[in-house]
């Protein structure tokens, strides 16, 4: 039996600000995302028939506490929380809710209220990533933590900058291409003005203010505040509510935990490397598309490198000198042309879902 089809009718976002710099908290943050998605689809709540909220920092249930500004209609609402992954999860889970056809419209929804680095608020248990930086340590990476970053920070940074240096002795990558990969990226931000930095930076400050080589500050995602939702439609919904000139279809969407080859020995492994091989090729082989078909690819960008190396994990060997040498602002300018035209949604849901 062919899946029902599922569809992203609105979107919505806030702007997002560095931690601790404004006075607003969860329930105003998730609130004005998902008013801005309602009204992008241009639907009233009262048609919303379940929501899935994720956060990684929060009581249980502060899904309900922001959702129920929009109205107390008695729906199911869900809370997710998958650490990086949080939001892709929460966009997953709705639309397995719309596919399984018990559900003809659903929020998913996402936001966060951080510290300045990340931080454990737990320290009573075991850590669920502690299998993985101890796995990092036997393979030889420094137990020291980076200077003046909280240990889990800096052993997160370490994951990323230790597989970068694998990568760069496997495939020759060079800290320019790293730099160039931040470059691209702060300068993309000049024009999203919903971006927590909105500046550019020159090459020669991205390459200064060394953290944990190959990353440098400028490499980083930053911590911040802010939000994201998007509604999600089954086809009856979209054609009832004549949504259809909206609606972008999901064509697939996978999600892969570790593997055994997730301990085998290698540092880019341990980041995730493997897992988002997989994530991939379960996308292709779900939707019966490949490589050649995509016309745009966003990745996970936590850390520049982590981009660099999903361009060789994604695409080919190869392709990495050819999308980071090129003149950059071509490039861009070539993205934010495609960047109306999605095709097709591809998730990577590598990061971080340690539970080993
Ligand atoms: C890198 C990191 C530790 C820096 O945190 P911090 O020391 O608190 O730094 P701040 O956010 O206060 O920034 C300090 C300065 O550097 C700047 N800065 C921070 N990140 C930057 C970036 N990526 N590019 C350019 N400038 C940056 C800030 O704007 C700030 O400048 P200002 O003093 O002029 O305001 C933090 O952003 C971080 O943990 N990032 C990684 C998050 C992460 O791991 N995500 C998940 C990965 S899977």
């Amino acid at each position: 039996m062919s899946k029902r089809k599922t569809l992203v009718v609105g979107v919505g976002l806030t702007k997002f600000v560095k931690p601790h710099s404004k006075n607003w908290d969860y329930p105003e943050i998730g609130l004005e995302a998902a008013r801005n998605a309602l009204e992008d689809a241009g639907i009233n709540y009262q048609l919303v028939d379940a929501v899935v909220v994720s956060h990684v920092y929060g009581e249980s249930t502060s899904g309900q506490k922001a959702v129920y500004g929009l109205g107390l209609t008695g729906i199911p609402i869900f809370n997710t929380n998958n650490n990086c992954s949080s939001a892709s999860c929460a966009l997953m889970l709705s639309k397995i809710l719309v596919q399984s056809g018990d559900y003809k419209c659903v929020l998913a929804l996402g936001f966060e209220k951080m510290d300045r680095g990340l931080t454990v608020k737990w320290n009573d248990r075991l850590h669920p990533s502690q299998a993985h930086f101890d796995y990092m340590r036997k393979l030889g990476v420094s137990a020291e933590n980076i200077p003046s970053l909280e240990s889990f920070t800096s052993d997160v940074l370490k994951v990323y900058a230790y597989g970068a240096r694998e990568h760069a002795k496997k495939y020759g990558t060079t800290k320019e291409q790293h730099a160039k990969i931040a470059y691209k990226n702060h300068y993309q931000s000049q024009y999203n003005p919903k971006a927590c930095l909105q500046k550019v930076f020159s090459m020669q400050s991205i390459m200064s203010q060394v953290i944990c080589a190959p990353i440098t500050l400028a490499m980083c995602a930053l911590t911040a505040d802010g939000g994201a939702a998007a509604v999600i439609c089954s086809e009856d919904f979209m054609d009832k509510y004549n949504l259809k000139s909206k609606a972008v279809e999901i064509i697939s969407q996978k999600m892969v935990t570790d593997l055994p080859s997730s301990f085998n020995g290698s540092l880019l492994s341990i980041g995730g490397y493997d897992m988002a091989k997989k994530a991939a090729q379960d996308c292709f082989a779900d939707s019966g598309l490949s490589i050649h078909d995509i016309d745009i690819i966003e990745l996970h960008d936590c850390f520049a490198c982590n981009e660099v190396v999903n361009y060789v994990n994604l695409v080919v060997d190869g392709m990495l000198t050819l999308m980071v040498d090129w003149n950059l602002k071509d490039i861009l300018l070539v993205l934010l042309g495609w960047h109306s035209v999605p095709r097709l949604l591809i998730s990577s849901e590598e990061m971080l879902v340690y539970g080993k």
